[in-house]
């Protein structure tokens, strides 16, 4: 398919007090990217997690890094294991690093220094309720958010469950980063529409860097 974007240079909009939607900025990488997920995935599976109270996640999750999130009974933890393989999760790929280093400067975050990588996929009706990211010890450092194939809206609100949500649509390379004043703003992505992107066919990928200590 052609694609008329492919050409254009990013640009970035702002989302919230610390939050910036970097858009198309992972354009160029994201061949590679996608590459990369699956060499991840052969390592350690897509899989749906269960949360503490028994529900299985719509979105398929694995992760690379140090640590990755993960589920038990008891709640959400960063494990330096696979509890799936149990075996260390894959290592992060140089790319990915890359990657998150502009993009974070480019936000205006200097030294970020990520020890995970949760890589989530959404098939056509997952979602992912509202939430917020604070399984994280260091609060200080932000989060950077890769979108990858089919757009999804991703719903951004504030401190509060119920403060007001922007909904924004997310695209194909898009790159969202919060933190500072936004760190822990409830956030979460809509059930994702039947489509079909030339990259990833009918699912979506998002990469969440996260410094975890
Ligand atoms: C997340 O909140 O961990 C992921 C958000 C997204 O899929 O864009
Ligand atoms: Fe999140």
């Amino acid at each position: 398919m052609l694609d008329l974007f492919a050409d254009e240079a990013p640009w970035q909009e702002p989302l919230a007090e610390g939050a910036v939607i970097l858009r198309r900025f992972a354009c160029a990488d994201a061949q590679a990217l996608i590459a990369q997920i699956s060499a991840l995935a052969a390592i350690s599976p897509f899989r749906q997690m269960v949360t503490p109270g028994g529900y299985t996640m719509s979105v398929a999750m694995t992760n690379c890094g140090e640590v990755g999130w993960t589920t038990d009974t008891h709640g959400y933890l960063y494990s330096p294991i696979d509890p799936l393989t149990s075996q260390p999760w894959p290592a992060m790929p140089d790319l990915f690093r890359a990657l998150s280093d502009t993009a974070s400067a480019a936000a205006g975050y200097n030294g970020f220094s990520p020890d995970a990588c949760l890589i989530n996929r959404y098939a056509p009706g997952a979602k992912l309720s509202l939430h917020q990211d604070k399984d994280e010890l260091n609060l200080q450092q932000p989060i950077v958010s890769v979108s990858l194939g089919v757009p999804a809206v991703f719903q951004f609100g504030g401190l509060k469950r119920n403060d007001p949500l922007k909904r924004v649509m997310l695209e194909h390379g898009d790159v969202v980063v919060w933190g500072g004043a936004s760190r822990l703003f409830y956030h979460g992505i809509l059930s994702l529409k039947p489509a079909d992107h030339p990259a990833t066919g009918e699912y979506r990928f998002n990469l969440t860097f996260r410094c975890t200590s």
